[in-house]
Protein backbone atom coordinates (compact mmCIF):
# COMPACT_ATOMS: atom_id res chain seq x y z
CA UNK A 1 0.00 0.00 0.00
CA UNK A 2 1.05 3.60 -0.08
CA UNK A 3 1.34 5.32 2.92
CA UNK A 4 1.78 8.72 3.92
CA UNK A 5 3.21 9.77 7.64
CA UNK A 6 2.95 13.29 8.22
CA UNK A 7 5.43 14.09 11.56
CA UNK A 8 8.97 12.03 11.62
CA UNK A 9 8.99 12.06 15.55
CA UNK A 10 8.98 9.41 18.27
CA UNK A 11 6.09 7.99 16.91
CA UNK A 12 6.13 8.86 13.00
CA UNK A 13 9.64 7.68 12.16
CA UNK A 14 9.18 4.30 13.63
CA UNK A 15 5.81 3.80 12.11
CA UNK A 16 7.24 4.79 8.80
CA UNK A 17 9.59 2.70 9.21
CA UNK A 18 7.94 -0.90 10.56
CA UNK A 19 5.29 0.14 7.77
CA UNK A 20 7.82 -0.05 5.18
CA UNK A 21 9.45 -3.04 6.40
CA UNK A 22 5.82 -4.58 6.37
CA UNK A 23 6.49 -3.80 2.17
CA UNK A 24 4.42 -0.57 2.09
CA UNK A 25 5.61 2.19 -0.10
CA UNK A 26 5.86 4.62 2.77
CA UNK A 27 6.53 8.79 2.35
CA UNK A 28 7.25 10.75 5.25
CA UNK A 29 6.39 14.23 5.31
CA UNK A 30 7.61 16.86 8.03
CA UNK A 31 7.68 20.84 8.23
CA UNK A 32 11.44 21.11 9.15
CA UNK A 33 13.61 21.21 6.36
CA UNK A 34 16.55 20.73 8.58
CA UNK A 35 15.47 17.31 9.82
CA UNK A 36 14.20 16.48 6.23
CA UNK A 37 17.81 16.87 5.03
CA UNK A 38 19.45 15.04 7.45
CA UNK A 39 17.21 11.63 7.02
CA UNK A 40 17.98 12.37 2.99
CA UNK A 41 21.28 12.22 3.60
CA UNK A 42 21.25 8.86 6.02
CA UNK A 43 21.24 10.47 8.99
CA UNK A 44 18.51 9.45 11.97
CA UNK A 45 17.17 12.43 13.91
CA UNK A 46 16.18 10.51 16.90
CA UNK A 47 17.59 7.35 18.50
CA UNK A 48 15.45 4.20 18.65
CA UNK A 49 17.13 0.75 19.37
CA UNK A 50 17.16 -1.18 16.01
CA UNK A 51 15.56 2.05 14.11
CA UNK A 52 18.55 2.31 12.44
CA UNK A 53 19.06 -0.81 10.79
CA UNK A 54 15.54 -0.90 9.62
CA UNK A 55 15.96 2.99 8.21
CA UNK A 56 18.69 2.05 6.70
CA UNK A 57 17.78 -0.90 4.52
CA UNK A 58 14.01 0.41 3.57
CA UNK A 59 15.85 3.27 2.35
CA UNK A 60 17.93 1.69 0.37
CA UNK A 61 15.34 -0.98 -1.01
CA UNK A 62 13.43 2.75 -1.94
CA UNK A 63 10.07 1.62 0.37
CA UNK A 64 10.73 4.95 2.74
CA UNK A 65 11.25 8.15 1.57
CA UNK A 66 11.30 11.78 2.91
CA UNK A 67 10.12 15.15 1.67
CA UNK A 68 8.48 18.72 2.65
CA UNK A 69 6.02 18.40 0.30
CA UNK A 70 2.91 17.38 1.23
CA UNK A 71 1.32 17.02 -2.09
CA UNK A 72 3.65 14.84 -3.28
CA UNK A 73 3.01 12.32 -0.54
CA UNK A 74 -0.61 12.54 -0.58
CA UNK A 75 -1.32 12.31 -4.07
CA UNK A 76 -2.30 8.68 -4.40
CA UNK A 77 -2.50 7.44 -1.08
CA UNK A 78 -3.99 4.96 0.04
CA UNK A 79 -3.46 5.50 4.03
CA UNK A 80 -1.97 9.03 5.04
CA UNK A 81 -1.64 9.17 8.56
CA UNK A 82 -1.47 12.15 10.84
CA UNK A 83 1.70 11.61 13.43
CA UNK A 84 2.50 15.20 14.69
CA UNK A 85 2.91 16.53 18.21
CA UNK A 86 -0.25 17.40 20.53
CA UNK A 87 1.36 19.45 23.26
CA UNK A 88 0.14 20.37 26.31
CA UNK A 89 -1.20 24.03 26.36
CA UNK A 90 0.54 25.96 28.43
CA UNK A 91 -1.69 27.28 30.82
CA UNK A 92 -4.82 24.95 30.49
CA UNK A 93 -3.41 21.68 29.75
CA UNK A 94 -5.28 21.07 27.38
CA UNK A 95 -4.16 19.36 24.07
CA UNK A 96 -2.77 21.82 21.50
CA UNK A 97 -4.17 20.17 18.64
CA UNK A 98 -3.27 23.39 16.79
CA UNK A 99 -0.67 20.82 14.53
CA UNK A 100 -3.01 18.44 13.84
CA UNK A 101 -5.72 21.02 12.45
CA UNK A 102 -3.18 22.24 10.19
CA UNK A 103 -2.25 18.96 8.91
CA UNK A 104 -5.78 18.30 7.95
CA UNK A 105 -6.03 21.15 6.37
CA UNK A 106 -2.96 21.05 4.43
CA UNK A 107 -3.38 17.21 3.55
CA UNK A 108 -7.09 17.91 2.39
CA UNK A 109 -6.19 19.82 -1.16
CA UNK A 110 -4.09 16.60 -2.30
CA UNK A 111 -6.63 14.09 -1.81
CA UNK A 112 -7.05 12.28 -4.97
CA UNK A 113 -8.91 8.37 -4.73
CA UNK A 114 -9.84 6.77 -1.51
CA UNK A 115 -8.23 7.65 1.12
CA UNK A 116 -8.13 6.81 4.86
CA UNK A 117 -6.85 9.79 7.10
CA UNK A 118 -5.55 8.03 10.49
CA UNK A 119 -5.00 10.09 13.40
CA UNK A 120 -1.93 8.47 15.32
CA UNK A 121 -1.19 11.40 17.36
CA UNK A 122 -2.72 11.26 20.81
CA UNK A 123 -5.87 13.40 20.57
CA UNK A 124 -8.86 14.73 22.81
CA UNK A 125 -11.97 12.31 21.86
CA UNK A 126 -14.27 14.37 19.34
CA UNK A 127 -10.77 15.34 17.68
CA UNK A 128 -11.21 13.04 14.68
CA UNK A 129 -14.86 14.64 14.23
CA UNK A 130 -13.14 18.40 13.85
CA UNK A 131 -10.69 16.29 11.45
CA UNK A 132 -13.51 15.39 9.22
CA UNK A 133 -14.91 18.63 9.14
CA UNK A 134 -12.25 20.60 8.59
CA UNK A 135 -11.23 17.82 5.56
CA UNK A 136 -14.64 18.02 3.82
CA UNK A 137 -14.83 22.18 4.25
CA UNK A 138 -11.40 22.30 2.43
CA UNK A 139 -12.16 19.78 -0.30
CA UNK A 140 -15.78 18.47 -0.33
CA UNK A 141 -15.64 16.61 -3.10
CA UNK A 142 -12.77 14.54 -0.95
CA UNK A 143 -13.64 10.73 -1.13
CA UNK A 144 -11.95 10.27 2.55
CA UNK A 145 -12.37 8.69 6.09
CA UNK A 146 -10.98 9.68 8.80
CA UNK A 147 -10.69 7.05 11.25
CA UNK A 148 -8.45 6.99 14.91
CA UNK A 149 -5.59 4.45 15.39
CA UNK A 150 -3.79 5.06 18.44
CA UNK A 151 -0.24 4.18 18.98
CA UNK A 152 1.16 2.47 21.90
CA UNK A 153 4.59 2.20 21.46
CA UNK A 154 6.81 2.69 24.17
CA UNK A 155 9.64 5.16 23.79
CA UNK A 156 13.08 3.36 23.48
CA UNK A 157 11.39 -0.20 22.54
CA UNK A 158 9.46 1.46 19.56
CA UNK A 159 10.49 -0.91 17.44
CA UNK A 160 10.22 -3.85 19.23
CA UNK A 161 6.60 -2.64 20.10
CA UNK A 162 5.30 -1.99 16.36
CA UNK A 163 6.33 -5.44 15.50
CA UNK A 164 4.99 -6.89 18.97
CA UNK A 165 1.61 -5.32 19.29
CA UNK A 166 -0.70 -6.10 22.52
CA UNK A 167 -3.31 -4.83 20.47
CA UNK A 168 -4.38 -2.88 17.37
CA UNK A 169 -7.26 -0.28 17.86
CA UNK A 170 -9.02 0.26 14.43
CA UNK A 171 -11.84 3.27 15.54
CA UNK A 172 -13.76 3.41 12.23
CA UNK A 173 -16.59 5.19 11.96
CA UNK A 174 -16.88 3.22 8.11
CA UNK A 175 -16.71 -0.48 7.65
CA UNK A 176 -14.45 -0.17 4.18
CA UNK A 177 -11.83 2.47 6.07
CA UNK A 178 -11.83 -0.69 8.45
CA UNK A 179 -11.22 -3.09 5.47
CA UNK A 180 -8.13 -0.83 4.59
CA UNK A 181 -6.60 -0.87 7.95
CA UNK A 182 -7.55 -4.69 8.18
CA UNK A 183 -5.27 -5.17 4.88
CA UNK A 184 -2.49 -2.76 5.98
CA UNK A 185 -2.46 -4.69 9.11
CA UNK A 186 -2.72 -8.53 7.71
CA UNK A 187 0.77 -9.37 8.83
CA UNK A 188 0.10 -9.05 12.26
CA UNK A 189 -3.08 -11.45 11.71
CA UNK A 190 -3.58 -14.57 14.35
CA UNK A 191 -0.14 -12.62 16.11
CA UNK A 192 -2.32 -10.20 18.05
CA UNK A 193 -5.52 -8.56 18.88
CA UNK A 194 -7.64 -6.24 16.90
CA UNK A 195 -10.26 -4.45 17.91
CA UNK A 196 -12.55 -2.15 15.62
CA UNK A 197 -14.38 0.30 17.87
CA UNK A 198 -16.32 3.60 16.82
CA UNK A 199 -13.83 6.26 16.56
CA UNK A 200 -14.69 7.99 19.78
CA UNK A 201 -14.38 4.85 21.80
CA UNK A 202 -10.98 4.45 19.50
CA UNK A 203 -10.16 8.28 21.25
CA UNK A 204 -10.91 7.13 24.20
CA UNK A 205 -9.20 3.94 24.36
CA UNK A 206 -5.45 5.55 23.99
CA UNK A 207 -6.04 7.98 27.02
CA UNK A 208 -7.89 5.60 29.34
CA UNK A 209 -4.66 3.56 28.77
CA UNK A 210 -1.56 5.99 30.00
CA UNK A 211 -4.04 6.94 32.46
CA UNK A 212 -4.24 3.73 34.21
CA UNK A 213 -0.80 3.01 33.68
CA UNK A 214 0.33 6.34 35.48
CA UNK A 215 -2.38 5.33 38.22
CA UNK A 216 -0.95 2.01 38.51
CA UNK A 217 2.41 3.31 38.92
CA UNK A 218 0.99 6.01 41.63
CA UNK A 219 -0.80 3.33 43.48
CA UNK A 220 2.44 2.14 43.78
CA UNK A 221 3.89 4.68 45.22
CA UNK A 222 1.29 5.07 47.42
CA UNK A 223 1.91 1.44 48.67
CA UNK A 224 5.52 2.15 49.13
CA UNK A 225 4.84 4.98 51.17
CA UNK A 226 2.59 2.69 53.37
CA UNK A 227 5.11 0.10 53.21
CA UNK A 228 7.85 2.96 54.82
CA UNK A 229 5.62 2.91 57.86
CA UNK A 230 4.36 0.27 58.15
CA UNK A 231 7.39 -2.02 58.29
CA UNK A 232 6.53 -4.24 55.07
CA UNK A 233 8.85 -4.07 52.22
CA UNK A 234 7.31 -2.47 48.93
CA UNK A 235 9.47 -5.28 46.74
CA UNK A 236 7.62 -8.29 48.16
CA UNK A 237 4.48 -6.58 47.95
CA UNK A 238 4.79 -6.10 44.66
CA UNK A 239 5.19 -9.19 43.83
CA UNK A 240 2.70 -10.49 45.53
CA UNK A 241 0.22 -8.11 43.86
CA UNK A 242 1.48 -8.73 40.51
CA UNK A 243 1.04 -12.44 40.52
CA UNK A 244 -2.79 -11.66 40.44
CA UNK A 245 -3.52 -12.09 36.58
CA UNK A 246 -6.26 -10.06 37.24
CA UNK A 247 -3.13 -7.29 38.53
CA UNK A 248 -0.43 -8.03 36.16
CA UNK A 249 3.24 -7.93 37.25
CA UNK A 250 4.39 -4.79 34.61
CA UNK A 251 3.73 -1.00 35.82
CA UNK A 252 4.62 -2.21 39.26
CA UNK A 253 7.67 -0.55 40.24
CA UNK A 254 8.26 2.21 42.84
CA UNK A 255 10.04 5.25 42.47
CA UNK A 256 10.59 8.82 42.15
CA UNK A 257 7.40 9.27 39.99
CA UNK A 258 6.23 8.97 36.45
CA UNK A 259 7.13 11.29 33.60
CA UNK A 260 7.91 11.84 30.09
CA UNK A 261 6.29 13.25 27.43
CA UNK A 262 3.32 10.72 27.92
CA UNK A 263 1.78 10.52 30.78
CA UNK A 264 1.94 14.03 32.24
CA UNK A 265 0.83 15.41 29.46
CA UNK A 266 -2.21 12.78 28.83
CA UNK A 267 -3.20 12.68 32.38
CA UNK A 268 -3.27 16.16 32.37
CA UNK A 269 -5.41 16.16 29.19
CA UNK A 270 -7.66 13.84 30.03
CA UNK A 271 -8.47 15.61 33.49
CA UNK A 272 -9.69 18.30 31.48
CA UNK A 273 -11.81 16.59 28.96
CA UNK A 274 -13.61 15.09 32.17
CA UNK A 275 -14.09 19.14 33.50
CA UNK A 276 -15.74 19.81 29.97
CA UNK A 277 -18.15 17.21 29.87
CA UNK A 278 -19.08 17.73 33.25
CA UNK A 279 -17.79 14.53 35.25
CA UNK A 280 -14.61 14.84 37.54
CA UNK A 281 -12.54 12.18 37.08
CA UNK A 282 -11.00 12.43 40.41
CA UNK A 283 -8.43 9.41 40.70
CA UNK A 284 -6.67 10.85 37.99
CA UNK A 285 -6.86 14.37 39.25
CA UNK A 286 -5.15 12.67 42.72
CA UNK A 287 -2.40 10.90 40.37
CA UNK A 288 -1.83 13.80 38.79
CA UNK A 289 -1.55 15.91 42.22
CA UNK A 290 0.32 13.29 44.26
CA UNK A 291 2.91 12.30 41.25
CA UNK A 292 3.90 15.66 41.19
CA UNK A 293 4.23 16.35 44.72
CA UNK A 294 6.26 13.11 44.78
CA UNK A 295 9.10 14.87 43.13
CA UNK A 296 9.09 17.72 45.73
CA UNK A 297 8.92 14.90 48.70
CA UNK A 298 11.98 13.18 47.32
CA UNK A 299 14.37 16.08 46.68
CA UNK A 300 13.23 16.76 50.40
CA UNK A 301 14.68 13.10 51.39
CA UNK A 302 17.58 13.41 50.28
CA UNK A 303 18.32 16.30 51.47
CA UNK A 304 17.80 16.02 54.95
CA UNK A 305 19.77 12.52 54.50
CA UNK A 306 22.79 15.16 54.49
CA UNK A 307 23.74 18.60 55.58
CA UNK A 308 24.56 21.83 52.87
CA UNK A 309 27.53 21.44 51.93
CA UNK A 310 27.80 17.76 51.37
CA UNK A 311 28.84 16.44 48.07
CA UNK A 312 25.41 14.73 46.30
CA UNK A 313 26.12 12.06 43.09
CA UNK A 314 23.36 11.85 41.21
CA UNK A 315 22.82 8.99 38.59
CA UNK A 316 20.38 9.10 35.92
CA UNK A 317 18.49 12.36 34.74
CA UNK A 318 16.38 10.55 31.93
CA UNK A 319 12.81 10.29 32.86
CA UNK A 320 13.23 6.59 32.45
CA UNK A 321 16.05 4.28 31.25
CA UNK A 322 17.04 3.54 27.42
CA UNK A 323 16.15 6.53 26.41
CA UNK A 324 18.12 10.05 26.11
CA UNK A 325 14.85 11.86 26.77
CA UNK A 326 14.54 14.62 29.60
CA UNK A 327 10.77 15.81 28.76
CA UNK A 328 9.05 16.05 32.84
CA UNK A 329 11.66 13.72 33.56
CA UNK A 330 11.31 13.24 37.58
CA UNK A 331 14.88 12.99 37.93
CA UNK A 332 15.83 16.63 36.69
CA UNK A 333 12.89 18.25 38.60
CA UNK A 334 14.39 16.25 41.68
CA UNK A 335 17.60 17.74 41.40
CA UNK A 336 16.14 21.25 39.93
CA UNK A 337 14.82 21.35 43.28
CA UNK A 338 17.74 19.91 45.19
CA UNK A 339 19.36 22.53 43.83
CA UNK A 340 17.49 25.18 45.54
CA UNK A 341 19.23 23.54 49.07
CA UNK A 342 22.44 22.79 47.65
CA UNK A 343 25.70 23.59 45.44
CA UNK A 344 27.51 20.92 45.39
CA UNK A 345 25.74 18.49 42.76
CA UNK A 346 27.69 16.42 40.53
CA UNK A 347 25.15 14.71 38.48
CA UNK A 348 25.47 11.75 35.33
CA UNK A 349 23.74 10.26 32.82
CA UNK A 350 24.74 7.54 30.08
CA UNK A 351 22.34 9.52 27.28
CA UNK A 352 20.46 12.31 28.54
CA UNK A 353 23.51 15.16 29.70
CA UNK A 354 23.57 16.94 26.60
CA UNK A 355 19.78 17.05 26.91
CA UNK A 356 19.81 17.58 30.68
CA UNK A 357 22.49 20.76 30.22
CA UNK A 358 19.91 22.79 28.28
CA UNK A 359 17.51 22.38 31.48
CA UNK A 360 20.14 22.67 34.74
CA UNK A 361 22.66 24.65 33.09
CA UNK A 362 25.63 25.82 35.48
CA UNK A 363 23.34 24.89 38.49
CA UNK A 364 25.18 21.50 38.90
CA UNK A 365 28.64 19.51 37.79
CA UNK A 366 28.83 17.19 35.23
CA UNK A 367 30.54 13.80 34.93
CA UNK A 368 31.52 11.58 32.36
CA UNK A 369 31.34 8.84 34.22
CA UNK A 370 29.13 6.92 36.74
CA UNK A 371 31.96 6.95 39.36
CA UNK A 372 33.52 9.72 38.27
CA UNK A 373 30.23 11.42 39.25
CA UNK A 374 30.60 9.41 43.38
CA UNK A 375 34.69 10.88 43.87
CA UNK A 376 34.45 12.07 46.88
CA UNK A 377 30.46 12.15 47.26
CA UNK A 378 28.60 11.90 50.62
CA UNK A 379 25.54 10.83 49.07
CA UNK A 380 24.42 8.77 46.00
CA UNK A 381 20.94 9.43 44.78
CA UNK A 382 20.06 7.22 41.80
CA UNK A 383 17.31 8.41 39.97
CA UNK A 384 16.44 6.55 36.50
CA UNK A 385 16.59 2.57 36.12
CA UNK A 386 19.62 2.57 33.49
CA UNK A 387 21.06 -0.99 33.08
CA UNK A 388 24.49 0.13 33.68
CA UNK A 389 23.50 0.92 37.29
CA UNK A 390 21.95 -2.06 38.06
CA UNK A 391 24.94 -3.74 37.02
CA UNK A 392 27.51 -1.30 38.89
CA UNK A 393 30.83 -2.41 40.44
CA UNK A 394 29.62 -1.28 44.45
CA UNK A 395 32.95 -1.89 45.75
CA UNK A 396 34.37 0.65 42.96
CA UNK A 397 31.90 2.95 44.05
CA UNK A 398 32.74 2.40 48.12
CA UNK A 399 36.40 3.44 46.41
CA UNK A 400 35.10 6.88 45.18
CA UNK A 401 32.95 8.06 47.71
CA UNK A 402 33.47 9.47 50.50
CA UNK A 403 30.81 8.54 52.83
CA UNK A 404 29.31 5.68 52.40
CA UNK A 405 25.59 6.13 51.47
CA UNK A 406 23.23 5.55 48.83
CA UNK A 407 19.74 6.60 47.99
CA UNK A 408 18.60 4.31 45.63
CA UNK A 409 14.99 6.14 44.42
CA UNK A 410 14.40 3.31 41.66
CA UNK A 411 15.19 0.29 44.20
CA UNK A 412 17.68 -1.34 41.33
CA UNK A 413 20.53 -2.10 43.40
CA UNK A 414 21.61 -5.41 45.32
CA UNK A 415 20.68 -4.06 48.78
CA UNK A 416 22.44 -7.17 50.32
CA UNK A 417 25.52 -6.73 48.50
CA UNK A 418 25.75 -2.90 49.10
CA UNK A 419 25.09 -3.30 52.81
CA UNK A 420 27.46 -6.06 52.78
CA UNK A 421 29.88 -3.55 51.53
CA UNK A 422 29.22 -1.28 54.22
CA UNK A 423 26.81 1.08 52.53
CA UNK A 424 24.45 3.01 54.72
CA UNK A 425 21.28 1.91 51.28
CA UNK A 426 18.12 3.05 51.87
CA UNK A 427 15.57 2.83 49.10
CA UNK A 428 11.71 3.31 48.74
CA UNK A 429 9.07 1.47 50.34
CA UNK A 430 11.13 -0.62 53.36
C1 LIG B 1 3.99 5.43 27.55
C2 LIG B 1 3.18 4.13 27.42
O1 LIG B 1 3.81 3.09 28.17
C3 LIG B 1 3.06 3.69 25.94
O2 LIG B 1 2.22 2.56 25.84
C4 LIG B 1 2.45 4.84 25.14
O3 LIG B 1 2.34 4.52 23.75
C5 LIG B 1 3.32 6.08 25.31
O4 LIG B 1 3.40 6.43 26.71
C6 LIG B 1 2.68 7.20 24.52
O5 LIG B 1 1.56 7.61 24.85
O6 LIG B 1 3.25 7.61 23.49
P1 LIG B 1 6.62 6.04 27.57
O7 LIG B 1 6.21 7.44 27.89
O8 LIG B 1 7.62 5.79 26.51
O9 LIG B 1 5.32 5.14 27.13
O10 LIG B 1 7.20 5.47 28.92
P2 LIG B 1 6.89 4.29 29.97
O11 LIG B 1 7.81 3.18 29.71
O12 LIG B 1 5.44 4.00 29.99
O13 LIG B 1 7.30 5.01 31.34
C7 LIG B 1 6.68 6.24 31.76
C8 LIG B 1 7.19 6.68 33.12
O14 LIG B 1 6.72 5.81 34.14
C9 LIG B 1 8.71 6.70 33.27
O15 LIG B 1 9.09 7.85 34.00
C10 LIG B 1 9.03 5.42 34.05
O16 LIG B 1 10.23 5.47 34.77
C11 LIG B 1 7.80 5.38 34.95
N1 LIG B 1 7.51 4.02 35.49
C12 LIG B 1 7.13 3.03 34.64
C13 LIG B 1 7.60 3.79 36.85
O17 LIG B 1 7.93 4.69 37.66
N2 LIG B 1 7.28 2.53 37.33
C14 LIG B 1 6.89 1.53 36.51
O18 LIG B 1 6.61 0.42 37.01
C15 LIG B 1 6.82 1.78 35.14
Amino acid sequence: MKIAIIGTGYVGLPTGAGLAELGNEVVCVDKISEKIERLNNGELTLYEDGLEELFRKNVREGRLRFTLDMGSAVRGADVVMIAVGTPPHPQTKEADLQYIYAAAEELAGYLDGYTVVATKSTVPVGTGDEVEAIIKKRNPAADVDVISLPEFLREGFAIHDFFNPDRIVIGANSEKAKGVMLKLYAPFEGKTHFLAVNRKSSETIKYASNAFLAMKIHYINEMADFCEKSGADINEVAQGLGLDSRIGRKFLCPGPGYGGSCFPKDTNAMAQMGIKYGTHLKLIETTIAENDARKKKMAQRVVNAVDKTAKIAVWGLAFKGGTDDVRESPALQIVEEMANYSSNITVYDPKAVDNAKKILGSSVSYANDAYQAAENADILVILTEWDDFKKADLAKLKSKMRLHQIMDLRNILNEAEAKALGFAYSCVGK
